[in-house]
């Protein structure tokens, strides 16, 4: 897989998501599903996005003692999506128990990758209340690192972030980023933001956009100006 542009599709039920699909007519995005939607609708939206087409990232973000992510793991990896994820924090042990579960009897699996650092969490909330004292960009790159070397194929990191994890951890370890708007959208409750085009110069390998395409006026475009702008064809 090369570099693409996710659309996170948050979404609170099948039907809208459904329906926000079908304004693609002619390509077919690379889709990410979260919690909400997942919650809402279980594996069968999972299911059904995939039976149209589109590759799936799907974001549940798992952590939990490694017996129940291994089993976790084995049950998502029936879903056949693209990309799953879960919590670096939950520790390497929780990591290599992950890969067992996701790995099918064929030898093939989905690529795993870990959270960081939530961009949500900031360096304040890091040290009062998890007692991390380090700079937030070591404790990134520490979990970067952990994750290599627990054998995943890359992270979820903030744009800013996704050179130095590339820097420590290689090109073929993939980052993959959100936090990305146009150079003229709104920001929303995104703090730490690039463009497209920025995130393609950093080396991000794959953008995960919400807003600016779910909630712009024609999301087609939208997405056809997302691709254009991080492939560098803009
Ligand atoms: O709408 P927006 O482009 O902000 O959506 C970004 C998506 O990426 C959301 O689904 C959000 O949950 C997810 N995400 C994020 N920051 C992280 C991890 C995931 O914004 N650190």
């Amino acid at each position: 897989m090369g570099k693409d542009v996710i659309i996170a599709c948050d979404f609170d039920s099948m039907e809208k998501t459904l329906a926000f699909l079908d304004q693609f007519t002619e390509e077919k995005p690379f889709v990410k599903i979260g919690m909400e939607l997942f919650y809402a609708e279980g594996p069968a939206v999972v299911r059904a996005i995939k039976a149209r087409g589109h590759k799936i990232f799907l974001d549940l973000k798992l952590h939990d003692i490694p017996n129940t992510v291994k089993k976790a793991m084995a049950v998502l990896s029936r879903l056949d999506a693209d990309i799953v994820n879960l919590h670096a924090a939950g520790t390497t042990a929780m990591m290599r128990a992950a890969l067992e579960g996701l790995t099918r009897e064929d030898g093939t699996r989905p690529l795993l990758i870990a959270v960081t650092q939530l961009t949500s969490t900031d360096q304040t909330a890091m040290e009062n209340d998890l007692l991390i004292e380090r700079p937030i960009a070591d404790v990134v790159l520490h979990y970067a690192k952990t994750a290599k070397n627990a054998g995943l194929d890359g992270v979820v990191c903030s744009p800013l972030e996704a050179e130095t994890v590339h820097n420590a951890c290689g090109k073929a370890f993939l980052t993959v980023t959100p936090g990305v708007r146009f150079a003229d959208s709104d920001k929303g409750d995104q703090k730490r933001v690039m463009t497209p085009a920025e995130a393609n110069r950093i080396g991000s390998d794959y953008i995960v956009v919400g807003r600016p395409i779910t909630a712009a006026p024609d999301p087609v475009a939208a997405y056809r100006r997302c691709v254009r702008e991080f492939t560098g064809q803009a």
